[in-house]
């Protein structure tokens, strides 16, 4: 049986192929509307989220399932002191799959020693989040049409900005990638991915705290919000929150063909006319996140179409 808690779980063969259903999907819904006829996805969301529970939800149907789930603890019997590997075994009970969304780092790897059936992880606390990242590959994918040769900018949260953790362990497997890491000083990459991954692995890599200086070299720009529910004290998170706005102005040294990505959702980091831009990706990279996860379930439940 297999889980996806990190998005090193996958080879990248099997993103290839991964991506490669979902382009198929896009091109040929009818092919999948009944591929998973009477399974159930259960999506356990511990943590507010949109789109991936939403996604998650409309994947499953549009591939002929139904879902069950609850969107926050307090309605779980997590408020009553339910352990995250109980509720798995029960879910498990009644679900063929499960998307799982917990604030604690490593509960969806505690949960998948424990479940019957497959355990995604949807985001845990401030470290992973690998279906976002499949989303963003196969946004990439679809923009640039490949995965090498690629200036990456990365901006703003990138401390506890979890899609932004498992994108560069996902970038980091291809060639000819340099990564602009763009933070103020308190919100940096931490310090185990620099030396885990980028060091390890030689990757090319920089660390500036001026957008606007690196903007004409990127081909990809990925905004992040600042995480405020992982800090610890409020006057830090209003002094940080707007270190980064992007705007039209600040798009004018850009390349033609920069892909302007963000997991959304947005706060203040992207103003609102930049959504006119054609260099705007990042609500079709919320609608590829659906055809994603439709291709991950198909792959987790074994369903071949
Ligand atoms: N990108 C993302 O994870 O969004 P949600 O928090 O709305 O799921």
């Amino acid at each position: 049986m297999r889980n996806l808690i990190d998005i090193t779980d996958l080879t990248v063969e099997e993103i290839d192929a991964l991506v490669a259903t979902a382009n198929d999907i896009i091109a040929n819904p009818d092919k999948y509307c009944e591929a998973c006829h009477r399974k159930k996805l259960a999506t356990l969301f511990f943590e507010p989220s949109t789109r991936t529970r939403l996604s998650f939800e409309a994947a499953m149907l549009e591939l002929g399932g139904t879902v069950l789930g609850f969107s926050q603890a307090n309605s779980s019997s997590a408020s009553k002191g339910e352990s995250v590997s109980d509720t798995v075994r029960v879910v498990g009970c009644y679900a063929d799959i499960i998307a799982m969304r917990h604030p604690k780092e490593g509960a969806p790897m505690v949960a998948a020693m424990h479940s019957p059936v497959p355990i995604i992880n949807a985001g845990d606390g401030g470290h992973n989040h690998p279906t976002q990242t499949l989303t963003d590959l196969l946004t990439i994918q679809r923009e640039k049409g490949r995965f090498d040769n690629l200036t990456v900018g990365l901006c703003g949260d990138l401390k506890f900005g979890r899609t932004v953790h498992s994108l560069i362990h996902a970038l980091s497997r291809y060639t000819g990638i340099h990564f602009v890491l763009i933070s103020p000083e308190e919100l940096r990459l931490p310090e185990y991915i620099i030396h885990d991954v980028l060091e390890k692995k030689n990757m090319s890599f920089e660390e500036t705290q001026d957008l606007e200086a690196v903007m004409p070299k990127l081909d990809i720009l990925y905004m992040t919000r600042v995480q405020r529910e992982r800090f610890f004290n409020e006057a830090d998170y209003i002094r940080l929150k707007d270190s980064y706005i992007l705007t039209l102005d600040k798009l004018k040294n850009a390349k033609e063909d920069l892909c302007i990505l963000h997991p959304l959702p947005r706060v203040n980091e992207i103003a609102t006319n930049v959504d006119e831009d054609s260099r705007a990706c990042y609500f079709k990279q919320a609608q590829n996140g659906k055809y994603i996860r439709m291709a991950l379930i198909l792959k987790l439940l074994g369903v071949e179409v």
